[in-house]
């Protein structure tokens, strides 16, 4: 009887123990099991209780209920404790509240403004044509009707390379004779591109800058479709319905007739500082295809016609957005690229 008693003691003593040194839910319940289950040493002991006398039944039975009870109820407690501490943890760790300094990737003012570009010119039905950055002269100059001796290259601050024949682009009509080999008219491309000056920059010119070349050519193409698209493709880009565009001869040596195309001011009626209270804003360099540039590519000018067109993708840019800087759009200036994110 005084064995059974000092085991009753020890097996008390030590789950208590246990279950306050317990660091987890799972060891918990392994002492639980341990003591208090099925085949626990508490639940042994009460077993062997049928083997005593009526006398030691009625002292230890309630006695072992008593311990069974409080042994169950420290598990319970410390469970709780377990449970609570997890609890307020959790409530603490607001995973919405935790937000380290990242830097954050966006698309750059270029990538927004060609896609905004194409998107219109998609919308016209035109396709997106590309060329090398790396052109000869044939397709820089040559194949758009500036041979050799023609002045128009000393007006184009060429990038000659080292290769023999080979320069930068100094405009995207490159593309135009390498579309024209590509296809038979019917054909409508817009072509944007980075192209190479070598000149001195200042806030609205650069050595590198973007430009985007438009080109149609079908049959009976005409100077009235040439300024209908160029209007509707600016009202467009600068989300104005009422822009209206106005003619300027121009001279570049692959259209003939050659124009300037200028807009009327996106932002005033009666002169502000974008447009220098003039109240236009010249915008695009236009015409009909020259007959020599569709011979050189093997379209029979008798028979087809085209227009041509071309912009400063940076200028357009800047004048709807109100930037006042062309260098900033290659400088990496991330306050000025996150307007734009
Ligand atoms: N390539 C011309 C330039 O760089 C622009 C242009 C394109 C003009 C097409 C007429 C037709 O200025």
């Amino acid at each position: 009887m005084k064995e059974l008693e000092n085991n009753i003691k020890k097996i008390k003593d030590s789950c208590l123990k246990e279950l306050k040194k317990a660091r987890s839910l799972e060891s918990l319940e392994e002492i639980r099991v341990a003591y208090l289950g099925r085949s626990g040493a508490l639940t042994e002991i009460m077993s062997t209780l049928k083997t005593l006398s009526l006398e030691q039944k009625r002292t230890l039975g309630p006695d072992l209920n008593e311990l069974k009870k409080q042994l169950h109820d420290a598990y319970e407690s410390r469970v709780s404790e377990f449970e609570k501490k997890n609890l307020s943890s959790d409530a603490l760790f607001d995973v919405t509240a935790y937000k380290p300094h990242q830097m954050h990737g966006s698309l750059h003012i270029y990538t927004h403004i060609i896609e905004q570009l194409t998107e219109i010119f998609i919308s016209m039905g035109y396709t997106i044509a590309d060329g090398p950055e790396m052109e000869t002269e044939y397709y820089n100059f040559t194949t758009l009707n500036i041979p050799d001796d023609h002045p128009a290259r000393d007006s184009h601050d060429t990038f000659w390379l080292s290769q023999p024949d080979r320069l930068l682009r100094t405009h995207t009509s490159s593309v135009q004779a390498h579309s024209m080999e590509q296809a038979t008219p019917p054909l409508a491309i817009f072509a944007p591109g980075r192209c190479y000056r070598n000149e001195a920059t200042d806030a609205s010119h650069d050595f590198m800058f973007t430009q985007g070349e438009g080109l149609f050519v079908d049959t009976n193409v005409s100077m009235s479709q040439l300024l209908a698209t160029a209007r509707t493709f600016l009202q467009h880009f600068f989300g104005k319905e009422d822009l209206k565009i106005r003619v300027r001869p121009g001279y570049f040596p692959f259209v003939e007739p050659g124009v300037e195309i200028d807009g009327s001011c996106p932002f005033c009626s009666d002169g502000c500082s974008v447009c220098k209270h003039t109240k236009w804003i010249e915008l695009l360099g236009a015409g009909l295809v020259h007959p020599n540039v569709l011979r050189a590519n093997g379209i029979d000018p008798e028979k087809y016609s085209g227009f041509a067109f071309g912009f400063g993708i940076e200028r357009l840019a800047m004048i709807k957005y109100g930037i006042n800087d062309i260098r900033l759009f290659h400088s990496a200036h991330i306050p000025f690229l996150q307007q734009f994110a």
